[in-house]
């Protein structure tokens, strides 16, 4: 698929079938994500795979009921380590770096999964403690997003964006851009 074509299609499925992911796109996504860039190549992230049911079950639960969590037979939870980024760049690696770093991995994971024809959610809402539990992870470790993946059972809707003109600048904060729409299509499948 042809990335713009990508960013296109993706938008939250929060309604899944009940169809195993195959391991091979799994696999994928997680190369997608090794590829990722991080402050210094640190990598101050962490993901965790999470397909086991009754594990899933809990982690719906630490999202505070969001049944679509249970039902996707995949999340990845990605955890930032700030005290890998902080070795290096101290404060800002420990409250920003290793976040952006989570981040932007959590993002590769979507449009890869996008790209392989698999439906996905940014769930961000959850108990951090919770979800630590869940999936083990030491005190140390901040989650930073839940990507629910697997087949659609849903069409995604479209959902509107501001104006580029209000959120584009030119120059100095408060100066719009003047944006000329290229892409008329949201592609669809
Ligand atoms: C940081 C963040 C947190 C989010 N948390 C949730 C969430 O907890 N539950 C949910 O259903 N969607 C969540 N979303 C998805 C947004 O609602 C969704 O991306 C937004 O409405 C735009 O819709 P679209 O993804 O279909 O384009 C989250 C997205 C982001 C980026």
């Amino acid at each position: 698929m042809e990335f713009f074509d990508v960013l296109a299609r993706r938008h939250s499925i929060r309604r899944y079938l009940p169809k195993k992911v195959e391991e091979e796109k799994i696999n994928l996504i997680l190369e997608a994500v090794n590829t990722c860039p991080t402050a210094g190549n640190l990598q101050a992230y962490h993901v965790v795979v999470v397909r086991d049911e009754e594990r899933r079950r809990r982690l719906a639960r630490a999202c505070y009921n969001q049944e679509f969590v249970y039902e996707a037979p995949v999340s990845m939870v990605f955890l930032a380590d700030p005290m890998r980024s902080a070795r290096r760049y101290g404060r800002r690696g420990m409250v920003l770096y290793s976040i952006q770093d989570a981040t932007i991995a959590a993002t590769y994971a979507m449009l890869s999964a996008t790209a392989l024809d698999l439906g996905t959610c940014w769930v961000g809402a959850f108990d951090d403690d919770k979800v630590r539990e869940v999936v083990g992870a030491s005190s140390d470790l901040v989650p930073v997003a839940v990507i629910t993946i697997g087949y659609p059972a849903e069409r995604p809707e479209i959902t509107e964006r501001r104006k580029i003109s209000e959120m584009a600048n030119m120059e100095v904060f408060g100066r719009p851009f003047p944006h000329k729409e290229v892409k008329k299509e949201l592609i669809r499948s």
